[in-house]
């Protein structure tokens, strides 16, 4: 049985008080297709007025810290974004990785913290330009899931987002034979490391989906979804994303 697809719009460090008016516009559309479940992770400071002003539409966060509380300045722990009403987050996205030197360690514990606090976990992998064209895309990815996969991990509350980090914001898009064979390895990876109950972890694909190419990406064998940058930041682009995840 297919999965329900999930479209989620990762809004980045983009958004002020004034673009509440495009998540409303972006609820709206999503409350149209209630065949597929749709969310946008505005910045941490809109999480508050967007969960109060879009009721049951699933606004998540960027990332969390993983210790509960302390000496972490600038950081936010599950707990207080889940009181902001965050019903998830993205977790290890490439750009915290690189810009913040997240490891697989981190990420891991970052994941247990949110599903401690009752949070949902989108967990992100994908490797750089340099790593594909050296053949070790399908090791560096499965290498990052095993060594970012929460404990206790449930398809109730984990997802995984396969972001290859050339195609975040570029414009290039992988072959849909490449992210086949990539999901199908991320599928089979978590079948190791939790058996039973797998199949119903949702693999989001994400790096530059549009309105144009997410049929095509969405059809792909073990694509349960996407992660959305830069087309997520209005109902105009985001729009025809969710209604192409209403096809299927
Ligand atoms: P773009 O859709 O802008 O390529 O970004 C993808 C991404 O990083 C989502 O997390």
């Amino acid at each position: 049985m297919a999965n329900r697809k999930y479209i989620v719009g990762n809004w980045k460090m983009n958004g002020l008080q004034q673009q509440l008016s495009d998540i409303a516009a972006i609820a709206a559309v999503a409350a149209k297709h209630d065949n597929v479940d749709a969310g946008i992770c505005p910045p941490a400071t809109l999480i508050a007025s967007a969960n109060a002003a879009n009721p049951g539409f699933a606004i998540g966060a960027q990332d969390c810290h993983f210790n509960e509380n302390g000496a972490h300045t600038g950081n936010l722990s599950a707990a207080m974004i889940k009181e902001a009403g965050a019903t998830y987050s993205i977790l290890g996205h490439s750009e915290r990785r690189a810009d913040h030197g997240e490891s697989d360690e981190d990420v891991k514990a970052k994941a247990e913290a949110a599903h401690a606090a009752g949070l949902g976990a989108i967990i992100c992998v994908g490797e750089t330009e340099e790593e594909r064209d050296a053949g070790q895309a399908v090791a560096v990815v499965t290498g990052q899931l095993s060594g970012s996969f929460p404990e206790g991990a449930d398809a109730s509350w984990l997802t995984i987002a396969y972001e290859p980090v050339w195609a975040i914001g570029t414009g290039r898009v992988p072959e849909a034979s490449d992210v086949e064979e990539m999901h199908a390895a991320i599928r089979n990876k978590l079948g190791a490391l939790m058996g039973e109950g797998s199949d119903a972890v949702r693999i989001l694909y994400g790096g530059s989906m549009n309105g144009g190419n997410a049929s095509e990406l969405l059809a792909v064998p073990n694509v349960d979804g996407g992660l959305v940058g830069g087309a997520s930041l209005n109902a105009e682009k985001f729009g025809p994303i969710i209604e192409a995840a209403s096809a299927f």
